[in-house]
């Protein structure tokens, strides 16, 4: 067992004992439903973390990493209707199996429910600096979905504006839940500010896993939808690199498959991946990422705690940034 399982576990086990009940029923089932299905649970960990960096007994922070995985999972369930996507850890996506009101209004209820848990954990003072960070982050990862969405129909997207886009719509979110473990901890303003960098380059070079492994991925356990993204018409980094390295033939192409909605979606599918081979254009991303992975190690350093447990901190981004799923 990684070191960083320990940490999974403990959250987890803290989760089944937290279910979250209430009338009426058709509310809080899609809740407990998405909750149910596992994930990796990467965000609470770093929030236990974070914590132990500073201070033996992490279970402090257990109802604040709750509270950021409610908020996560609040995201996805948005975010499956917001890309029709039908599977969500290997399963149908809460709108596909209680329909789309369901799906809007059990996450609104997660995101109340997620404020609830901060404030009634910890002391006034404290949730006040835990509601500081979560606000502000919450508020970036809507501001991200939003270009996300708004990036699906232009054509004219830059490689920074969509490393921007990934910064807010994910990178934040674990920058933030490191940054609430220092706080819980009370590693210190330097220590947090050292960590939620560490937590956002990380998260940069997450996502761009994730967009890889979106087009590139084993469906058997991506869990997801492979290919979800280009059906989508996402501006990725795969689609604006290869818009940049591609001949005018091929940039032509692509920009009109990318500009339809064909019934034969695997089709499309199938000739945009081609498209990226041809052009190398995984190995370019997977670049990208590295280059990110490398900054967030190097904030890693620069926080003064025991290094062995900077070491399962690492050692959690090292294998997080290697998964297939
Ligand atoms: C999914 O996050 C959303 C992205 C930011 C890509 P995760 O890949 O952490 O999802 P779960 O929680 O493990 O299912
Ligand atoms: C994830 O972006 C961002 C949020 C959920 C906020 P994606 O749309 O790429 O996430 P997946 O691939 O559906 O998990
Ligand atoms: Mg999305
Ligand atoms: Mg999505
Ligand atoms: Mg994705």
């Amino acid at each position: 067992m990684h070191a960083f399982q320990r940490f999974q576990q403990q959250f987890t086990t803290y989760l089944e004992r937290h279910p979250f009940a209430g009338q009426p029923p058709a509310l809080y089932e899609p809740v407990n439903y998405i909750l149910s299905l596992g994930g990796k649970r990467l965000r609470p960990a770093v929030v236990l973390m974070a914590c132990h960096l500073f201070h033996e007994e992490e279970e402090a922070a257990l109802p604040a990493a709750l509270a950021v995985e409610v908020f996560h999972n609040f995201t996805l369930v948005h975010d499956d209707i917001m890309d029709e996507a039908p599977l969500r850890r290997g399963q149908a996506t809460v709108h596909q199996r209680y329909g789309l009101n369901a799906g809007i209004l059990s996450g609104d209820v997660m995101l109340i429910l997620a404020y609830e848990g901060l404030l009634q954990a910890y002391e006034a003072g404290q949730a006040a600096d835990l509601l500081r960070v979560f606000n502000r982050v919450a508020r970036e990862v809507c501001e991200g979905q939003q270009y996300d969405m708004s990036f699906e129909s232009r054509e004219d997207v830059s490689i920074p504006e969509y490393l921007r886009m990934i910064e807010l719509k994910t990178a934040v979110l674990f920058g933030g839940a490191l940054e609430m473990g220092a706080i819980v901890g009370r590693g210190g303003a330097e220590n947090a500010r050292q960590l939620y960098e560490f937590g956002r380059n990380a998260g940069i070079a997450f996502q761009l896993q994730d967009d890889i492994l979106d087009t590139f991925g084993d469906p058997e356990k991506f869990g997801k939808k492979v290919g979800g993204d280009i059906v989508q018409n996402k501006k990725t980094y795969l689609v604006l690199k290869a818009l940049e390295d591609g001949s005018d033939l091929q940039r032509d192409r692509l920009r009109h498959l990318l500009s339809i909605q064909p019934s034969d979606e695997r089709a499309k599918v199938e000739e945009v991946r081609a498209l990226f081979e041809t052009l190398h254009i995984r190995e370019k991303a997977e670049q990208v990422k590295a280059d990110f992975r490398q900054k967030a190690h190097r904030h890693l350093e620069a926080v003064k705690a025991p290094s062995a447990r900077k070491a399962v901190l690492q050692e959690l981004a090292d294998y997080l940034l290697g998964r297939e799923e």
